[in-house]
């Protein structure tokens, strides 16, 4: 079974839970009660299309073992601006599915002065 360890600044985002494989990774975060959207997002989103971009999240660890972007999922972190900087690692939660173990940053900050910003 994959293991998603919630690594959030908030020490009340933190947690590891056992999911099964191929587990949708915004599902789970949010039956696991960790808090995935900032802000207004938590209540204006778009409940898991693939649309609003608010369920941003970083995979500090195993993005091997998750499932490959799509075209909805490309298209729609492409054009975010918290995106640049962090191509590696960016996913939306409600597009990614778990196949192994995972590190996941819920709620990354906007980092407009990264190393990577206008490179
Ligand atoms: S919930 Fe809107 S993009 Fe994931």
């Amino acid at each position: 079974m994959p293991t998603i360890t919630f690594a959030s600044e908030k020490a009340a985002d933190k947690r590891e839970i056992q999911v099964s494989d191929g587990a949708n990774l915004r599902q789970e975060a949010l039956r696991a009660g960790v808090q995935l959207y900032p802000g207004i997002h938590r209540v204006a989103n778009c409940h898991g299309l693939g649309s609003c971009g608010s369920c941003r999240v970083l995979i500090t660890k195993g993005m091997e073992n998750t499932s490959p972007k799509g075209l909805l999922e490309s298209g729609r972190l492409a054009v975010s601006l918290a995106y640049i900087g962090n191509e590696s690692t960016m996913r939306l939660a409600c597009q990614t599915r778990v196949h192994g173990d995972v590190t996941v940053v819920t709620c990354p900050p906007l980092n407009m002065f990264g190393d990577n910003f206008f490179s």
